[in-house]
């Protein structure tokens, strides 16, 4: 590992389970924007349970072991949040509440967090980043907060799956820099 270009890992949670998601498709532009040296693995939330704390009293379930373990392995943590009903959807609302347990221990403390969204709508996400931000906060991330990248008339921007607005890139490419300086600031 050279010491000038350590190598990044960056945890991708898309926060939709729909295979042909437009945030999905932003977190793919991530990894073509990336620097060389940044890999960024994907973390689907499809096997996560619904939290409850009886569950949780008898032990973290597999898949909520894996991602507490891949949140704590990682660099920093990139979220590609929909917007649903103004906020975060319930799937990555749900497997944040399970990460974000016990407090103190929790492996989103400190972490770096970037996000970015995608709506067909032309909110672009905010409202949804915005309530994202607010657990994130809550749970003592170190959050990247600019530039935004937030994405609106998403079918416009998409072709065959891959978001081809040159704009958006602009912002994506930006946001993955801003992401790895702060890791490279450790
Ligand atoms: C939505 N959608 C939506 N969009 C938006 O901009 N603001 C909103 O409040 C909502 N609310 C909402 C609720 C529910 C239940 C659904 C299913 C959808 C539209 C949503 O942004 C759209 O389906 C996206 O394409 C979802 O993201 P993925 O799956 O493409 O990543």
């Amino acid at each position: 590992m050279s010491t000038t270009n350590p190598s990044v890992h960056i945890l991708g949670i898309p926060g939709s389970l729909r295979e042909e998601s437009f945030n999905k498709g932003l977190l793919h532009a991530a990894q073509e924007e990336a620097l060389d040296n940044v890999t960024i693995e994907f973390f689907e939330l499809d096997d996560i349970p619904f939290f409850n704390e009886d569950v949780e009293a008898q032990g973290d379930p597999e898949p909520v072991q894996r991602l507490k373990e891949a949140i704590d392995q990682a660099d920093a943590v990139l979220i590609a949040t929909p917007e649903y009903q103004r906020g975060m959807p319930g799937v990555l609302k749900n497997a944040l509440d399970w990460a974000s347990r016990k407090p103190g221990e929790s492996p989103l403390n400190g972490k770096i967090v970037g996000m970015m969204g995608a709506t067909p709508s032309p909110v672009g996400t905010a409202r949804a980043q915005t309530h994202l931000h607010e657990i994130l906060v809550y749970n003592q991330c170190r959050f990247v907060a600019a530039p935004e990248v937030l994405v609106a008339n998403a079918p416009d921007k998409f072709e065959n799956g891959r978001f081809i607005d040159d704009t958006g890139r602009k912002f994506i490419r930006e946001h993955m820099k801003a992401l790895t300086d702060e890791v490279n600031k450790k």
